[in-house]
């Protein structure tokens, strides 16, 4: 039987990428959104045209909004039984250095990339009881500038608790992290200012989303891998 996965902001950019790929290896895919229903409805359907052996759906939960992240699961898992890989990939990235960070902005970063994402590991360990965690962080968890700090903090945060979940659910489960670094542009930004950044990075071009995908594979194909962090991130991290 095909193994299942649920990517969270999968409807668009690397979540997108991310469940395409999954697909073509013969994943069925549930694919959660917040906002873009649309663009879930249309992965969703051009997915199951060209795979139509594999299930493909998809699943709305504001992950700001913490009764929606404990129900999220547990639905799933009612309607169609345990499932086998959790992509923690949503994801908030607003501005705001130290001092100009508001406790509206702070909470928001926190609860998306961190709060959502902890809670959903739980309900995995529990529900599923088997598997994988993938969870996006970023390169900029090596360092410290501020520019977006409650954002940097929320992937810190997320890094350490992929390590715990590594520790407590094996060897049922394995967690591991992937760190892009130049991947995309964010979405009020062009494919230039994107060249620009990368000529500060390592490898001096974006990595668009290849890396990750890469990485994804090396994590799924390990089995004695748990607990890691790759960059896909041109040797931003260095
Ligand atoms: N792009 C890059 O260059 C880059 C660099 C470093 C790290 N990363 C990490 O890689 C991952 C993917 O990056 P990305 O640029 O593709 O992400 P993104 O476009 O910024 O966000 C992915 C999705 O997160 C969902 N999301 C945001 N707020 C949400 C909420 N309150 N509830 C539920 N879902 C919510 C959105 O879903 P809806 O559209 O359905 O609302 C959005 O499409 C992220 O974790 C990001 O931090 C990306």
């Amino acid at each position: 039987m095909n193994q299942t996965a649920l990517i969270t902001g999968g409807a668009k950019r690397v979540g997108k990428a991310v469940a395409e790929h999954l697909a073509q290896q013969g994943w069925n895919v549930i694919i959660h959104y917040n906002r873009s229903a649309e663009d879930a409805i249309t992965l969703v359907q051009d997915l199951a045209s060209k795979y139509p052996k594999q299930l493909f759906s998809s699943i709305t939960a504001n992950l700001a909004n913490s009764h929606e992240v404990t129900s999220l699961i547990p639905n799933i898992v009612e309607k169609r039984g345990p499932f086998d890989l959790l992509v923690n990939n949503a994801s908030m990235f607003n501005k705001g250095d130290f001092s100009a960070t508001s406790e509206q902005l702070f909470d928001s970063q926190v609860n998306v990339n961190f709060k959502a994402p902890f809670f959903l590991m739980r309900d995995f360990a529990k529900a599923c009881k088997k598997g994988n965690i993938i969870n996006f962080v970023d390169t900029r968890i090596t360092n410290n500038k501020a520019d977006y700090a409650a954002y940097s903090l929320s992937k810190k945060a997320l890094w350490e608790a992929t390590k715990m979940a590594a520790v407590e659910f094996a060897p049922a489960i394995r967690a591991n992290a992937i760190a892009p670094g130049v991947t995309l542009a964010p979405a009020d930004k062009d494919e230039k200012y994107l060249q620009e950044l990368a000529q500060n990075i390592p490898m001096k071009k974006p990595g668009g989303t290849e890396p990750i995908l890469k990485s994804i594979d090396y994590i799924l194909e390990n089995d004695h891998l748990t607990g890691q962090l790759l960059f896909a991130d041109g040797g931003e991290n260095l």
